[in-house]
């Protein structure tokens, strides 16, 4: 039976530990009433909402206000079809120029539902067969599946140390040397290759930053500049880097680098929302409208999600999604550290230890200095990311600590990461107070220090188990 099957392989990622399963776990914002659970609410250190805007309850009134208003958006919900049948409307429309003149005045921009489809858009249509995409190791999921759809040979989409330029460089010279690449012109136009590059600006697993400007001059020494075509996600960036949210690449200065053929701005992390924007050429966009599938054969983004799209924006567009960023860069900062110093305090030696990533160095950190004018885009250059990962053989026990004192981070282990770089990803967001990072740090420090056996005891029976499944949270609504 199909079913047996299935189990059978079910029981074998269990066997490894690799099993996936849906959780619930009371946040203050994901308890739907907590009066009727003796559940107390975990502190998010979990969630990707780093400005705390998904929860605010200014963009939240902005929501209702926009709903109830007379607007096109107020008329109705689903958007009924596709962009390119019904689901496309003078709305969707608005939304996207809007969005697009923030982000790049000089480029199209085109609506996605998630920044999963617009990344396999992106790889699986813009590549041509001839040309050559070399993509950083640690890239999303979504820009895999893309590349696996794309018309480019699996010999020439070719991955990349993480943020490593040195390697880049090596991968180029030998692509030179073994004649993939024609150095120079020496090749009629119609064959040369153009050469993709596919990176994050800030890494979702380990929120260290792409130093893009070093890869693109690499590429410039190997490949004439109108074949390379850089592609960025800036699904980490969005709303928290650069002027007004308007990501890291804006905060680089690199907006209009011709270098860059696409930019990604996902709406579903710091915007508090979901959905997403490429940016790029009118004739990509155009290419894109004609034989992106995702976009073709998926109905358009509704209007509640537009509205709530709309609404982060005045928080983006007035500054305060801003003043939100510098207070979670705060927090990073107060971490990082905080866990500095538990570092310090453990023994090599002893059993449950932890380490940062070599990026949270403080000199590491100085070398992402930017020259801006603005005073907010240098200052949140040097400090760290939202996205702290804590390094340790035993995460999945040190995330089950955490929640057992009221605090959720994720325990992210392989295959999710390579082998031996199992981490607790700890994210943290505007609305984090103080006190809560301070309870976070003592809480790693505690269990650095603990006796094993206190330990397995708070983490069976910690008064923060998941509450029971579905049916709970129906019961409730
Ligand atoms: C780097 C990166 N790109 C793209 C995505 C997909 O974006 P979305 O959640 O909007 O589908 C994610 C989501 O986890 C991500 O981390």
């Amino acid at each position: 039976m199909l079913d047996d099957e299935l189990q059978a392989a079910l029981d074998r990622r269990a066997a490894k530990g690799t099993l996936r399963q849906l959780t619930v776990y009371p946040t203050a914002s994901t308890s739907v009433s907590s009066s009727s659970s003796s559940e107390q609410p975990l502190v998010d250190f979990s969630s990707n909402d780093y400005l705390s805007l998904a929860t605010s309850s200014r963009v939240r009134a902005d929501f209702a206000a926009i709903i109830a208003s007379d607007s096109p958006l107020s008329a109705q919900l689903g958007s009924a079809g596709s962009r390119l049948l019904d689901g496309n409307s003078s709305v969707h429309e608005a939304v996207e120029n809007d969005l697009t003149r923030h982000f790049a005045s000089s480029t199209a921009g085109l609506l996605f539902n998630s920044g999963y489809e617009a990344n396999v858009s992106l790889l699986s249509t813009l590549p041509q067969p001839k040309d050559v995409v070399i993509y950083d190791e640690l890239v999303h999921a979504s820009v895999h599946d893309g590349l696996r759809r794309s018309r480019v040979p699996a010999h020439l989409r070719i991955p990349f140390r993480h943020n490593s330029v040195d390697h880049l460089r090596e991968i180029l010279t030998r692509l030179v040397q073994d004649g993939t690449l024609t150095a120079g012109t020496s090749a009629a136009p119609g064959e040369q290759r153009n050469v993709w590059l596919a990176v994050e600006s800030i890494y979702s697993m380990d929120g260290d930053a792409c130093p893009l400007r070093a890869l693109l001059d690499t590429l410039s020494q190997h490949v004439p500049q109108h074949r390379i075509c850089a592609v960025v996600d800036e699904a980490h960036s969005t709303a928290v880097y650069g002027s007004r949210g308007r990501g890291l690449v804006n905060a680089l200065g690199l907006q209009d680098d011709p270098r860059i053929t696409a930019r990604l701005m996902t709406f579903g992390k710091a915007w508090g929302a979901s959905g997403a924007i490429v940016l790029c050429s009118k004739i990509a966009r155009h290419y894109l409208i004609n034989y992106a599938r995702p976009l073709i054969f998926s109905t358009a983004l509704g209007y509640p999600q537009l509205a709530s799209i709309l609404a982060a924006f005045r928080s983006v567009q007035d500054g305060s999604a801003e003043k939100r960023a510098r207070a979670t860069f705060g927090n990073a900062r107060r971490l990082v550290d905080g866990l500095e110093g538990v570092i310090r305090s453990q023994s090599p030696a002893a059993k449950r230890t932890i380490a940062l990533p070599p990026h949270l160095k403080p000199k590491q950190q100085a070398q992402l200095a930017v020259e801006a004018d603005d005073d907010f885009v240098r200052w949140s250059m040097q400090q760290p990311s939202p996205i702290v990962p804590v390094l340790t053989s035993r995460a999945r026990e040190l995330a089950a600590y955490l929640r057992a004192n009221g605090l959720l981070a994720r325990p992210i282990c392989y295959p999710t990461v390579p082998k031996g770089e199992d981490r607790v990803r700890i994210c943290v967001h505007a609305d984090n107070t103080k006190s809560d990072i301070d309870r976070l740090i003592d809480s790693v420090r505690s269990w650095v220090h603990a006796d094993p056996s206190h330990v397995s005891t708070r983490t069976e029976v910690g008064r923060h188990t998941p509450p029971s499944p579905a049916h709970a949270l129906a019961a409730k609504l």
